[in-house]
């Protein structure tokens, strides 16, 4: 039987809606970026994003029911992102999900964002090899996260169980890749623009600072790295020995390096053999490469969705849904969205 989940994704500046069958099988994924207009103030403005989903989000509901080939009426439940996120941005979704529940008379489904990310590594997709289903997890799991907001090294216990090993003292990954890609003068969302410059460029041309802090900390730093950046831009470029596709290149080596060293800190020290990747950050073409070789020298099994299923994109809040519809998780129409939501939160799953 076909259980279908739609599920909605507002948290910053992707409108998307999906419809997802039985947790895993993607029937439609629609995402309406709204980067072309938040481009120009160099990052997301709140306002304008939360009245942009206003305008999308009924239009793209309906796109992704016609492109899944269902009606509403097929749909047996609601799933949504309650946070973490920008409030206005998240209210729309929201609003949107209970009033389809409750018009419906279906289960309403308030998804945690970052779990939705982890989540996105169960998914089916075609071409890839894919992972047991969520529900099933025995093998003991660690996700490094990275995202526009995040930088957590996540132990997942059990499915829905996360522990929280570590996470940034400062800035998030994707905000480093984003400041960064500011003093470089790039395009916003900086994390691509720096990703595909560096292509260019050479990794080992600047050694830029790592921060692997104190010892036995799985904590991050960025922000001495985003300074060292800066002031290479000031007092070094200038001198014209290297290529803006070098600083980019030397910039995105030192963040894979440190997220791909304490990830296999974390990993051997528990006995850990399957690592994932989740969140925006993860599309970065280094750190996918580093975390590959990482797998094939020393063993570990190393998986992550595909560029579009890293983003942000509804696809995975419906099957994080999903699941925790199959544990009777289901809220009610007073679900509020929250800007700061803990992943630890999450774990009020059995076994616990
Ligand atoms: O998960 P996501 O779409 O939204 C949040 O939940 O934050 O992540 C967005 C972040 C942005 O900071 C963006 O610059 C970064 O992910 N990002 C990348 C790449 N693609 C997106 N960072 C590095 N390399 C990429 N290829
Ligand atoms: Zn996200």
């Amino acid at each position: 039987m076909k259980r279908l989940v739609l599920g909605i994704e507002t948290s910053c500046d992707e409108t998307s809606v999906a419809v997802v069958s039985n947790g895993r099988e993607i029937l439609s994924n629609v995402i309406a970026s709204q980067i072309d207009i938040h481009k120009r103030f160099g990052g997301v403005v709140p306002e304008i994003a939360s009245r942009q989903h206003l305008e999308m989000i009924t239009p793209i509901i309906k796109e992704a029911l016609a492109k899944a080939g269902v009606s509403l009426q097929d749909i047996q439940a609601i799933a949504v992102t309650k946070g973490p996120g920008l409030v206005g941005s998240l209210l729309i979704g929201l609003s949107a999900g209970k009033a389809l529940a409750w018009s419906l008379d279906i289960p309403l489904l308030g998804v945690h964002h970052m779990a939705g990310h982890i989540y996105a590594n169960f998914l089916i997709e075609e071409d890839r090899p894919y992972l047991e289903p969520y529900e099933d997890m025995q093998e003991k799991t660690l996700c490094l996260v990275v995202s526009g907001g995040h930088t957590d090294l996540v132990y997942l216990e059990g499915p829905g169980r996360f522990k929280v090993l570590g996470q940034t003292r400062d800035d998030a990954a994707g905000e480093a890749f984003d400041k960064v890609a500011r003093v470089l003068k790039l395009p916003y969302p900086g994390g691509p623009a720096i990703d595909k410059l560096a292509q260019e460029g050479n990794p080992e041309a600047i050694r830029f600072p790592r921060s692997y802090l104190e010892k036995g900390s799985y904590d991050f730093s960025f922000s001495g790295l985003k300074t060292a950046v800066s002031l290479f831009m000031q007092k070094e470029f200038s001198k014209g020995e290297y290529a803006l596709a070098d600083v980019a290149a030397s910039f995105q080596e030192a963040v894979a390096e440190v997220l791909v060293e304490k990830t296999r800190q974390a990993a051997e020290e528990r006995g850990i053999k399957r690592i994932l990747l989740a969140g925006g950050v993860a599309a970065n073409s280094a750190l996918r490469r580093k975390m590959t070789e990482l797998g094939e020298k020393e063993g570990y099994h190393v998986h992550y969705p595909s560029l579009k299923l890293c983003t942000d994109n509804a696809a995975m809040i419906a099957g994080m849904g999903y699941y925790q519809w199959q544990q009777g998780l289901i809220d009610d129409l007073d679900l509020d969205a929250v800007a700061q939501l803990p992943l630890e939160d999450l774990s009020i799953l059995p076994g616990k």
